[in-house]
Protein backbone atom coordinates (compact mmCIF):
# COMPACT_ATOMS: atom_id res chain seq x y z
CA UNK A 1 0.00 0.00 0.00
CA UNK A 2 1.43 3.29 -0.90
CA UNK A 3 1.06 6.04 1.51
CA UNK A 4 -1.07 8.28 -0.72
CA UNK A 5 -3.37 5.57 -0.57
CA UNK A 6 -3.34 4.99 3.47
CA UNK A 7 -3.88 8.92 3.59
CA UNK A 8 -6.89 8.78 1.63
CA UNK A 9 -8.32 6.04 3.85
CA UNK A 10 -10.18 6.92 7.11
CA UNK A 11 -9.77 3.96 8.87
CA UNK A 12 -7.43 1.26 8.33
CA UNK A 13 -6.41 -2.12 10.01
CA UNK A 14 -4.07 -4.71 9.36
CA UNK A 15 -3.72 -8.00 11.25
CA UNK A 16 -5.97 -6.74 13.78
CA UNK A 17 -5.93 -9.39 16.70
CA UNK A 18 -7.65 -9.32 20.23
CA UNK A 19 -8.03 -11.88 22.76
CA UNK A 20 -10.03 -12.42 26.06
CA UNK A 21 -7.86 -15.10 28.38
CA UNK A 22 -7.96 -17.63 26.09
CA UNK A 23 -10.68 -16.62 23.87
CA UNK A 24 -9.60 -15.40 20.32
CA UNK A 25 -12.07 -12.27 19.43
CA UNK A 26 -10.32 -10.75 16.53
CA UNK A 27 -8.15 -13.26 14.71
CA UNK A 28 -6.37 -10.83 12.66
CA UNK A 29 -8.79 -8.96 10.58
CA UNK A 30 -7.75 -6.76 7.81
CA UNK A 31 -10.41 -3.60 7.12
CA UNK A 32 -10.01 -0.70 4.89
CA UNK A 33 -12.70 2.58 5.40
CA UNK A 34 -11.97 5.16 2.62
CA UNK A 35 -12.69 8.76 3.50
CA UNK A 36 -15.97 9.91 2.92
CA UNK A 37 -17.81 6.67 2.73
CA UNK A 38 -20.01 4.18 4.96
CA UNK A 39 -18.42 1.09 6.24
CA UNK A 40 -21.14 -1.29 8.07
CA UNK A 41 -19.59 -4.35 10.21
CA UNK A 42 -21.99 -6.76 10.74
CA UNK A 43 -22.10 -10.02 12.39
CA UNK A 44 -23.71 -11.96 15.22
CA UNK A 45 -23.96 -11.06 18.95
CA UNK A 46 -20.84 -11.81 20.46
CA UNK A 47 -19.17 -11.59 17.08
CA UNK A 48 -16.45 -9.39 17.70
CA UNK A 49 -18.01 -5.90 16.48
CA UNK A 50 -18.42 -3.74 19.92
CA UNK A 51 -14.50 -5.00 20.16
CA UNK A 52 -13.44 -3.53 16.91
CA UNK A 53 -15.02 -0.23 17.68
CA UNK A 54 -13.48 0.12 21.15
CA UNK A 55 -10.05 -0.86 19.47
CA UNK A 56 -10.11 1.50 16.53
CA UNK A 57 -11.70 4.21 18.64
CA UNK A 58 -8.81 3.66 21.16
CA UNK A 59 -10.84 2.77 24.03
CA UNK A 60 -9.07 -0.63 24.66
CA UNK A 61 -5.69 -1.98 23.16
CA UNK A 62 -5.52 -4.40 20.17
CA UNK A 63 -3.02 -7.15 21.00
CA UNK A 64 -1.53 -7.28 17.67
CA UNK A 65 -2.36 -5.12 14.09
CA UNK A 66 -1.46 -2.10 12.05
CA UNK A 67 -4.08 0.35 13.14
CA UNK A 68 -4.74 3.68 11.18
CA UNK A 69 -7.04 6.18 11.73
CA UNK A 70 -7.55 9.65 10.00
CA UNK A 71 -4.14 8.84 8.98
CA UNK A 72 -2.55 8.84 12.40
CA UNK A 73 -0.94 5.09 13.75
CA UNK A 74 -3.07 4.30 17.04
CA UNK A 75 -0.27 3.06 18.29
CA UNK A 76 2.04 6.01 18.31
CA UNK A 77 -0.55 8.97 18.08
CA UNK A 78 -3.97 7.80 20.10
CA UNK A 79 -4.59 11.49 21.05
CA UNK A 80 -4.63 12.73 17.75
CA UNK A 81 -6.81 9.94 16.59
CA UNK A 82 -9.50 11.06 19.86
CA UNK A 83 -9.57 14.37 18.39
CA UNK A 84 -10.39 13.06 14.57
CA UNK A 85 -13.27 10.80 16.15
CA UNK A 86 -17.04 10.35 17.88
CA UNK A 87 -18.00 7.81 19.40
CA UNK A 88 -21.07 6.64 19.85
CA UNK A 89 -21.07 3.60 22.01
CA UNK A 90 -23.58 0.51 21.59
CA UNK A 91 -25.29 1.62 25.11
CA UNK A 92 -26.09 5.16 26.02
CA UNK A 93 -23.29 7.24 27.07
CA UNK A 94 -26.37 9.73 28.08
CA UNK A 95 -26.68 10.50 31.96
CA UNK A 96 -30.35 10.24 32.76
CA UNK A 97 -30.03 12.81 35.97
CA UNK A 98 -29.33 15.96 34.06
CA UNK A 99 -30.95 17.88 31.64
CA UNK A 100 -30.97 17.09 27.52
CA UNK A 101 -28.89 20.65 27.05
CA UNK A 102 -26.65 20.00 30.37
CA UNK A 103 -25.47 16.82 28.84
CA UNK A 104 -24.17 18.55 25.60
CA UNK A 105 -22.84 21.40 27.27
CA UNK A 106 -20.84 18.84 29.32
CA UNK A 107 -19.53 17.26 26.14
CA UNK A 108 -18.37 20.98 24.97
CA UNK A 109 -16.55 21.49 27.75
CA UNK A 110 -14.87 18.02 27.42
CA UNK A 111 -13.85 19.31 23.82
CA UNK A 112 -12.51 22.58 25.65
CA UNK A 113 -15.45 24.85 23.22
CA UNK A 114 -15.60 28.24 24.68
CA UNK A 115 -18.32 28.89 26.59
CA UNK A 116 -20.72 30.62 24.01
CA UNK A 117 -19.48 28.91 20.95
CA UNK A 118 -20.61 25.64 23.22
CA UNK A 119 -24.23 26.92 23.63
CA UNK A 120 -24.62 28.04 20.26
CA UNK A 121 -23.23 24.67 19.45
CA UNK A 122 -25.71 22.67 21.88
CA UNK A 123 -28.67 24.40 20.66
CA UNK A 124 -27.74 23.79 16.93
CA UNK A 125 -27.58 20.39 17.22
CA UNK A 126 -30.38 20.20 19.60
CA UNK A 127 -32.44 21.55 17.15
CA UNK A 128 -31.53 19.43 14.13
CA UNK A 129 -32.21 16.58 16.31
CA UNK A 130 -35.65 17.68 16.93
CA UNK A 131 -34.98 18.01 21.11
CA UNK A 132 -35.21 21.40 21.42
CA UNK A 133 -38.58 20.96 23.36
CA UNK A 134 -37.05 18.48 25.46
CA UNK A 135 -33.68 20.48 25.98
CA UNK A 136 -34.59 21.15 29.44
CA UNK A 137 -36.13 17.93 30.96
CA UNK A 138 -33.94 15.47 32.40
CA UNK A 139 -32.64 12.56 29.90
CA UNK A 140 -34.11 10.14 31.89
CA UNK A 141 -37.63 11.67 31.17
CA UNK A 142 -36.66 10.49 27.45
CA UNK A 143 -37.77 7.87 25.16
CA UNK A 144 -35.33 5.63 24.11
CA UNK A 145 -35.06 7.34 20.74
CA UNK A 146 -34.98 10.18 21.80
CA UNK A 147 -31.97 9.03 23.92
CA UNK A 148 -30.59 7.27 20.85
CA UNK A 149 -30.61 10.78 19.49
CA UNK A 150 -29.16 12.47 21.94
CA UNK A 151 -26.30 10.43 21.96
CA UNK A 152 -25.21 10.96 18.52
CA UNK A 153 -25.84 14.72 19.20
CA UNK A 154 -23.52 14.23 21.59
CA UNK A 155 -21.07 12.57 19.67
CA UNK A 156 -20.56 15.26 16.90
CA UNK A 157 -19.96 18.21 19.42
CA UNK A 158 -16.74 18.14 18.47
CA UNK A 159 -17.60 17.94 14.81
CA UNK A 160 -15.39 14.89 14.42
CA UNK A 161 -14.38 13.53 10.80
CA UNK A 162 -14.48 10.22 11.70
CA UNK A 163 -17.75 8.96 13.26
CA UNK A 164 -18.07 5.49 14.88
CA UNK A 165 -21.81 3.96 15.28
CA UNK A 166 -21.95 0.69 17.31
CA UNK A 167 -25.77 0.13 16.33
CA UNK A 168 -27.17 3.10 16.18
CA UNK A 169 -30.61 2.16 15.39
CA UNK A 170 -31.34 -1.02 17.48
CA UNK A 171 -34.54 -0.59 19.28
CA UNK A 172 -35.51 2.46 17.12
CA UNK A 173 -39.34 2.62 15.67
CA UNK A 174 -39.48 2.70 11.79
CA UNK A 175 -39.46 6.44 11.62
CA UNK A 176 -37.03 6.92 14.35
CA UNK A 177 -34.62 4.84 12.30
CA UNK A 178 -35.57 6.59 8.64
CA UNK A 179 -34.80 9.96 10.58
CA UNK A 180 -31.17 8.35 11.64
CA UNK A 181 -30.46 7.09 8.19
CA UNK A 182 -30.88 10.60 6.88
CA UNK A 183 -28.64 12.26 9.66
CA UNK A 184 -26.18 9.51 8.98
CA UNK A 185 -26.33 10.41 4.68
CA UNK A 186 -25.92 14.20 5.59
CA UNK A 187 -23.29 13.57 7.60
CA UNK A 188 -21.37 11.53 5.18
CA UNK A 189 -22.08 14.03 2.26
CA UNK A 190 -20.38 16.69 4.14
CA UNK A 191 -16.84 14.05 4.27
CA UNK A 192 -17.47 12.45 7.35
CA UNK A 193 -16.45 8.99 7.14
CA UNK A 194 -18.71 6.52 9.36
CA UNK A 195 -18.15 3.18 10.72
CA UNK A 196 -20.87 1.38 11.86
CA UNK A 197 -22.13 -1.69 13.13
CA UNK A 198 -25.74 -3.09 13.09
CA UNK A 199 -27.72 -5.92 13.54
CA UNK A 200 -30.38 -4.62 10.63
CA UNK A 201 -29.13 -5.87 7.04
CA UNK A 202 -31.33 -3.42 5.40
CA UNK A 203 -29.60 -0.67 7.10
CA UNK A 204 -26.84 -1.82 5.46
CA UNK A 205 -28.03 -2.08 2.67
CA UNK A 206 -29.11 1.65 2.41
CA UNK A 207 -26.13 3.38 4.46
CA UNK A 208 -23.12 1.42 3.24
CA UNK A 209 -20.44 1.44 0.57
CA UNK A 210 -18.84 -1.37 1.69
CA UNK A 211 -19.89 -4.03 4.22
CA UNK A 212 -18.21 -6.59 6.18
CA UNK A 213 -18.97 -9.61 7.76
CA UNK A 214 -17.87 -10.60 10.81
CA UNK A 215 -18.05 -14.40 11.63
CA UNK A 216 -15.73 -16.68 14.06
CA UNK A 217 -12.71 -13.69 14.60
CA UNK A 218 -12.42 -13.40 10.73
CA UNK A 219 -14.25 -11.26 8.15
CA UNK A 220 -16.07 -13.95 6.19
CA UNK A 221 -17.17 -11.46 3.42
CA UNK A 222 -16.63 -8.00 2.54
CA UNK A 223 -17.95 -6.30 -0.80
CA UNK A 224 -20.71 -3.74 -1.77
CA UNK A 225 -24.60 -4.87 -0.87
CA UNK A 226 -24.47 -6.14 -4.45
CA UNK A 227 -21.17 -7.70 -4.48
CA UNK A 228 -22.39 -9.61 -1.89
CA UNK A 229 -25.33 -10.80 -2.80
CA UNK A 230 -24.17 -12.03 -5.47
CA UNK A 231 -22.24 -14.62 -3.19
CA UNK A 232 -25.04 -16.60 -2.71
CA UNK A 233 -27.94 -18.17 -4.28
CA UNK A 234 -31.50 -18.04 -3.20
CA UNK A 235 -33.00 -16.32 -6.01
CA UNK A 236 -36.60 -18.52 -6.69
CA UNK A 237 -40.04 -18.79 -7.37
CA UNK A 238 -42.34 -20.02 -4.92
CA UNK A 239 -45.52 -21.66 -5.21
CA UNK A 240 -47.43 -22.56 -2.32
CA UNK A 241 -51.00 -24.64 -2.24
CA UNK A 242 -53.88 -25.23 0.18
CA UNK A 243 -54.76 -28.30 -1.44
CA UNK A 244 -52.38 -31.35 -0.96
CA UNK A 245 -53.74 -33.30 -3.92
CA UNK A 246 -53.10 -29.75 -6.21
CA UNK A 247 -49.73 -30.01 -4.72
CA UNK A 248 -48.77 -33.17 -5.29
CA UNK A 249 -49.66 -33.54 -8.62
CA UNK A 250 -47.83 -30.27 -9.50
CA UNK A 251 -44.83 -31.50 -7.69
CA UNK A 252 -44.99 -34.70 -10.25
CA UNK A 253 -45.14 -32.59 -12.87
CA UNK A 254 -42.57 -29.97 -12.21
CA UNK A 255 -39.69 -32.67 -11.10
CA UNK A 256 -36.64 -30.22 -11.35
CA UNK A 257 -38.30 -28.23 -8.26
CA UNK A 258 -37.35 -28.04 -4.50
CA UNK A 259 -40.42 -29.87 -2.95
CA UNK A 260 -41.55 -28.49 1.28
CA UNK A 261 -44.10 -31.45 1.91
CA UNK A 262 -45.04 -29.72 5.23
CA UNK A 263 -45.61 -26.49 3.88
CA UNK A 264 -47.28 -27.81 0.13
CA UNK A 265 -44.65 -25.06 -1.59
CA UNK A 266 -42.42 -25.33 -4.07
CA UNK A 267 -39.32 -23.76 -4.90
CA UNK A 268 -38.05 -23.29 -8.79
CA UNK A 269 -34.61 -21.17 -8.96
CA UNK A 270 -34.99 -17.82 -10.76
CA UNK A 271 -33.60 -14.89 -10.95
CA UNK A 272 -36.37 -12.57 -10.48
CA UNK A 273 -35.71 -10.87 -14.06
CA UNK A 274 -39.29 -10.28 -15.68
CA UNK A 275 -38.02 -12.70 -18.83
CA UNK A 276 -37.72 -15.76 -16.33
CA UNK A 277 -40.32 -14.63 -14.34
CA UNK A 278 -42.64 -15.11 -17.74
CA UNK A 279 -40.79 -18.11 -18.48
CA UNK A 280 -41.96 -19.96 -15.48
CA UNK A 281 -45.37 -18.51 -15.75
CA UNK A 282 -45.92 -20.23 -19.56
CA UNK A 283 -44.62 -23.57 -18.11
CA UNK A 284 -47.28 -23.42 -15.05
CA UNK A 285 -50.03 -22.35 -18.07
CA UNK A 286 -48.43 -25.41 -20.04
CA UNK A 287 -48.36 -27.83 -17.35
CA UNK A 288 -52.07 -26.82 -16.28
CA UNK A 289 -51.22 -25.85 -12.62
CA UNK A 290 -52.00 -23.14 -10.25
CA UNK A 291 -51.13 -22.09 -7.02
CA UNK A 292 -52.87 -20.42 -4.87
CA UNK A 293 -50.11 -18.19 -3.77
CA UNK A 294 -46.77 -17.26 -6.09
CA UNK A 295 -43.64 -15.15 -4.23
CA UNK A 296 -40.72 -14.16 -5.86
CA UNK A 297 -37.59 -14.55 -4.07
CA UNK A 298 -34.56 -12.29 -4.46
CA UNK A 299 -31.53 -13.05 -2.82
CA UNK A 300 -30.77 -10.10 -0.08
CA UNK A 301 -28.42 -9.30 2.62
CA UNK A 302 -30.29 -11.85 5.15
CA UNK A 303 -29.80 -14.23 2.71
CA UNK A 304 -25.55 -13.25 2.62
CA UNK A 305 -25.73 -13.31 6.20
CA UNK A 306 -27.00 -16.54 7.24
CA UNK A 307 -25.13 -18.60 4.38
CA UNK A 308 -21.65 -16.63 6.14
CA UNK A 309 -23.08 -16.88 9.36
CA UNK A 310 -23.29 -20.65 9.65
CA UNK A 311 -27.47 -20.96 10.38
CA UNK A 312 -28.76 -20.95 7.27
CA UNK A 313 -32.29 -23.76 8.35
CA UNK A 314 -34.00 -21.44 10.40
CA UNK A 315 -33.74 -18.39 9.98
CA UNK A 316 -34.71 -18.38 6.76
CA UNK A 317 -37.64 -20.49 6.65
CA UNK A 318 -39.07 -18.08 9.84
CA UNK A 319 -38.67 -14.85 7.85
CA UNK A 320 -39.96 -16.50 4.61
CA UNK A 321 -42.85 -17.32 6.55
CA UNK A 322 -43.26 -13.79 8.22
CA UNK A 323 -43.03 -12.42 4.99
N1 LIG B 1 -14.20 -7.24 28.79
C1 LIG B 1 -14.38 -8.47 28.30
N2 LIG B 1 -13.85 -9.54 28.95
C2 LIG B 1 -14.03 -10.79 28.47
N3 LIG B 1 -14.70 -11.09 27.34
C3 LIG B 1 -15.25 -10.07 26.67
C4 LIG B 1 -15.12 -8.70 27.10
N4 LIG B 1 -15.76 -7.91 26.22
C5 LIG B 1 -16.26 -8.73 25.26
N5 LIG B 1 -15.95 -10.02 25.52
C6 LIG B 1 -16.31 -11.18 24.68
O1 LIG B 1 -15.85 -10.93 23.36
C7 LIG B 1 -16.77 -11.42 22.40
C8 LIG B 1 -17.15 -10.30 21.45
O2 LIG B 1 -17.93 -9.33 22.14
P1 LIG B 1 -18.47 -8.02 21.44
O3 LIG B 1 -19.15 -7.22 22.47
O4 LIG B 1 -17.37 -7.39 20.68
O5 LIG B 1 -19.52 -8.64 20.40
P2 LIG B 1 -20.56 -7.90 19.44
O6 LIG B 1 -20.30 -8.39 18.07
O7 LIG B 1 -20.52 -6.43 19.67
O8 LIG B 1 -21.95 -8.51 19.95
P3 LIG B 1 -23.42 -7.83 20.04
O9 LIG B 1 -24.04 -8.01 18.70
O10 LIG B 1 -24.10 -8.70 21.05
O11 LIG B 1 -23.26 -6.43 20.48
C9 LIG B 1 -17.93 -12.00 23.20
O12 LIG B 1 -17.73 -13.39 23.29
C10 LIG B 1 -17.80 -11.36 24.54
O13 LIG B 1 -18.30 -12.20 25.54
MG1 LIG C 1 -21.84 -5.05 20.31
Amino acid sequence: MTSTTSHSLGIAAKGLRKAYGDKTVLDGIDLAVPAGTVFALLGPNGAGKTTAVKILSTLIAADAGELRVGGHDLAVEPQAVRAAIGVTGQFSAVDGLITGEENMLLMADLHHLPRKEGRRVAAELLARFDLTEAAKKPASTYSGGMKRRLDIAMTLVGSPRIIFLDEPTTGLDPRSRHTMWGIIRELVSDGVTVFLTTQYLDEADELADRIAVLNDGRIAAEGSAEELKRLVPGGHVRLRFTDPAAYQSAATALREVTRDDEALSLQIPSDGSQRELRAVLDWLDAAGIEADELTVHTPDLDDVFFALTGDSKVPHQAKENAR
